[in-house]
């Protein structure tokens, strides 16, 4: 069991903190996962959101946790844990000495977990007023979010000034696919199962389609997303490491640094793309009104209501890992806002058989799929060719093993990234983090891109409620490929 810990919430009445960051804690309570003696230390800027915050807090469980979730006895007991504190993060004034005694209350060793949920040009800042106020002690860690910079090098120049206050052992960078149950069950699929183990390369694989799809819109983000993008938002973070996992060799042991190795070598050999390979290798796209479940949306220019944009809601990349496992198998990197269903899966379709045995008349032979589904339900399906057993006649067709993982396990748990993340932080465990290696390579690799970008086109428009522009279909048809869409 964790020992009793203490995690402070910088920016605790922000929407990530309502909305993600307090349910996820008090999952981890009803679930018997937070130790007596922990505390959560949400700061807020003003005194009166301070003396508010225990109801608002309340508010925002009842609005943001699942049916059945909420209780009241529960609440009761998990607002002992909450510690509002007032802290404006960018001014070293006598609030943080005031945090500092809070702190003091307890053991020196108690493990102090500094959760930055604040835009990042302000980590560096707090970081410093942490550091000159004493606050930072051997058993502290600091937790930051995506997306860490828009570009390679100011992503450089936040991880450097936090490495100026804390060890890189201490810097825990959250992407919150990683603490998803089915991502880490990738990990257990592929190092688990020998058919797996053995059929995952090059010889046997024909191509490989990571796709996450969103039917959302900007929500009340428009101010982040017009800057940042889809490839910025979704692409050089939870896209790439989806990526990492499917493509990395197996890691020597299960431990944090053999982890990192391993997706850090699947990065390196990413082939890059630049200037006009951009072009021929990745579709943008911006959504324009449609039709999303019998109800017309808007479009993203309507939404954003600020003039034109060329940002971009939608990618897809060709990508290619330039390594003896993956040579010559394309890797096609998916993701849009308001299309047409919420799902992200992953679809291996293998190479057809060597030596065809059958004449055209059983009907054609598709190659064999594994489609693994990470939500909004997890599932396995692979798909065979198998002969109709109600037939005299040689006639094949594709059946599919279906394992609904979802309906495998009985309620009282919520599979929930932001619980596990914030008790891995403050178990000290960063196998599910990402390393300052990850980040700067991610960054190298997705940095010409947006070069190009800059200098040349804009977005194919695809309506709301579709699969993407047409563009998309058309890339992978170049290669005889074609979407699998089967959510
Ligand atoms: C976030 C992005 O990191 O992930 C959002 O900033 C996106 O734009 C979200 O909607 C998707 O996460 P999930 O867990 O809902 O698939």
């Amino acid at each position: 069991m964790l020992n009793p810990f203490d995690i402070i919430i910088f920016g605790g009445g922000g929407d990530l903190a309502l909305r993600k960051l307090l349910p996820a804690m008090y999952r981890a309570y009803q679930e018997g996962n937070l130790p007596q003696g922990t505390r959560i230390l949400p700061s807020v800027r003003s005194a009166e959101q301070r003396d508010e915050y225990i109801e608002t807090a309340h508010t925002a469980l009842k609005e943001h946790l699942g049916q059945g979730e909420y209780n009241n006895k529960d609440w009761q007991a998990f607002a002992n844990y909450l510690v509002p504190v007032l802290i404006n993060v960018t001014e070293a004034d006598e609030h943080w000495d005031e945090l500092k005694t809070i702190l003091s209350e307890h053991d020196e060793d108690k493990s102090r977990v500094f959760y930055l949920s604040l835009p990042p040009a302000v980590y560096g800042t707090c970081c410093e007023i942490l550091s000159t106020k004493g606050l930072i002690t051997d058993t502290s860690r600091v937790v930051v979010e995506k997306p860490i910079g828009y570009c390679g090098e100011s992503a450089e120049q936040i991880n450097g000034k936090i490495a100026q206050y804390f060890n890189e052992e201490q810097v825990f960078r959250i992407d919150h696919y990683l603490g998803k149950e089915t991502v880490q069950n990738l990990m257990a699929l592929r190092f688990s199962n020998s058919v797996f183990e053995n059929l995952w390369d090059a010889k046997t694989i024909d191509n490989i389609q990571i796709s996450i799809s969103e039917t959302v819109g900007l929500e009340t983000r428009a101010g982040f997303y017009d800057k940042a993008g889809a490839l910025r938002d979704m692409i050089q973070n939870h896209l790439l490491q989806l990526l990492c996992l499917v493509a990395m060799e197996s890691p020597h042991k299960l431990n944090a640094n053999s982890i990192r190795t391993e997706k850090l070598k699947v990065l390196e050999a990413l082939r890059p793309l630049v200037a006009e390979q951009v072009d021929d290798n990745i579709v943008r796209g911006q959504y324009v009104p449609g039709d999303l479940g019998g109800k017309i949306v808007p479009g993203y220019l309507e939404e954003l209501a600020d003039g034109p944009s060329n940002t971009e809601t939608f990618v897809v990349i060709r990508a290619h890992i330039d390594n003896w496992r993956w040579a010559g198998v394309p890797f096609y990197l998916r993701t849009g806002k308001r299309m047409k269903k919420r799902c992200a899966e992953i679809v291996v379709e293998y190479k057809p058989v060597s030596h065809n045995v059958y004449d055209d008349s059983v009907g054609p032979i598709q190659p064999n799929r594994l489609v693994i589904r990470l939500q909004p339900e997890e599932s396995i399906q692979l798909t065979l060719m198998s002969k109709r057993l109600d037939n005299l006649e040689m006639q094949l067709e594709p059946v599919t093993l279906n394992i609904e993982l979802s309906e495998s396990y009985s309620s009282g748990f919520h599979s929930d990234a932001y619980k596990r993340l914030m008790l891995d932080a403050a178990a000290n465990n960063p196998a599910l983090f990402i390393h300052r290696d990850e980040v700067r390579q991610a960054w190298q690799w997705i940095d010409p891109i947006i070069e190009r970008w800059q200098e040349k086109g804009a977005p194919a428009l695809y309506r709301a409620g579709t699969w993407g522009p047409v563009d998309a279909d058309e890339l992978l048809a170049e290669t005889n490929h074609r979407w699998f869409n089967t959510g």
